[in-house]
């Protein structure tokens, strides 16, 4: 029988996602044998009314630096599950936190920060984008130390964050309330048009602490692929147009167009040229989940990444499905 997993430690846990995915497990922490967060001296200055809050729920805080090898091996020894929230800013990081982990027994288990873009997805396409290339990179380490039964790792995959990348973060794309705008990417005709899947902050937080409690064989070197929804970018905007009570003009950007605006946005050094990218990765069908299985298992023997319907079965039965305009009701009130 499977061993229960029982002690957790989050790191990241302050940051835009690691908050959200931090209070999921704050009413949970009874069920477990120990919850903590590895957090900085700075973050418990900056933000101490959360730490506050995260203690007062019976979650340890635990306070340090990551790059202090000893100190995160001796952290690392008492917890069974490690998850990784960490910013886009230190991803890198991840890799040595990974042998840190991988040297302890028995084998920890290691959800990388991920919560994002499929990044198997053609990585060639994206290749200024240092975070896809730093998270492929840790994906290769941690795999190989998984195939030598060193670690477990699961990676909760999520496209886009609805709360975001639907709110309009750039004048052509998703709701521009001030414009009262609907900017879509692709073409008028909606049978054409390619779905996306999105996950608000609070399903991926859902989704992750649903992987955590899972029984541990459904999640082990798992790619946990989840979502929100996946709808045309059509059907999204009759549901903005419905949740608000007004109809929203309409502003289409040809697939090509944007692939032109993101080789210029490069070029140029624009530091949002890598949202012009994860748009385009995610409008020419890159984020729609509902084309792949909600999970894929690494086969030690081969290396591939193998379906396996029989243990995915039961997976996030406990995360509620909610409908489109639901969803989008959260994230617009
Ligand atoms: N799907 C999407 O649309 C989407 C959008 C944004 C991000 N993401 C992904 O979500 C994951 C988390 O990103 P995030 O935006 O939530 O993270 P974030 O807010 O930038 O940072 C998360 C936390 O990481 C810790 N950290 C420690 N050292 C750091 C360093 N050198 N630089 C940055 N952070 C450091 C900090 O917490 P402590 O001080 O407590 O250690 C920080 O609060 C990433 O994998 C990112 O790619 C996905």
């Amino acid at each position: 029988m499977a061993t229960k997993l029982e002690k957790v430690l989050l790191i990241g846990s302050t940051g835009t996602i690691g908050y959200h995915i931090l209070h999921a497990f704050l009413p949970k922490v009874a069920s477990f044998k120990r919850v903590a967060i590895f957090t900085s001296q700075n973050t418990v200055g900056t933000k101490k009314e959360l730490v506050d809050k995260v203690k007062a729920s019976g979650v340890e805080v635990i306070v340090g630096d990551l790059g202090n090898e000893a100190q995160v091996k001796e952290t690392f020894s008492g917890f069974d599950t490690i998850v990784s929230a960490l910013g886009r800013g230190a991803l890198h990081l991840q890799s040595n936190l990974i042998s840190i982990a991988a040297s302890l027994t028995p084998p920890k288990r290691f959800f990388p920060s991920e919560y994002g873009t499929d990044i198997r997805y053609s990585p060639v396409t994206s290749p200024s984008e240092i975070p896809h290339q730093n998270k492929l990179k840790v994906r290769a380490h941690i795999e190989a130390l998984a195939r030598e039964g060193k670690i477990t790792y699961t990676y909760v995959v999520t496209g886009p964050f609805a709360d975001t990348f639907f709110i309009s973060r750039m004048p052509r794309i998703g709701l521009n309330m001030g414009n009262g705008t609907y900017g879509i990417v692709g073409p008028e005709d909606a049978e054409k048009q390619e779905k996306i899947s999105g996950t608000t902050y609070s399903d991926t937080a859902r989704y992750v602490l649903s992987a955590v409690q899972a029984p541990p064989e459904t999640t082990k070197n798992a790619t946990l692929r989840v979502s929100s929804f996946t709808a045309k970018p059509a059907e999204l905007l009759k549901g903005f147009e419905s949740v608000l009570g007004k109809k929203l003009n309409t502003i289409y950007t040809p697939l090509d167009e944007l692939r032109k605006l993101e080789k210029e946005k490069w070029a140029e050094k624009d530091p949002y040229a890598t949202v012009y990218t994860l748009n385009r990765i995610w409008y020419e069908g890159g984020s729609d989940f509902s084309r792949k299985p909600v999970a894929l298992y690494l086969d030690e023997k081969t290396g591939e990444d193998v379906e396996d319907e029989e243990r995915s079965k039961h997976l996030f039965e406990d995360v509620p499905k909610r409908s489109l305009e639901e969803v989008i009701k959260e994230i617009v009130m």
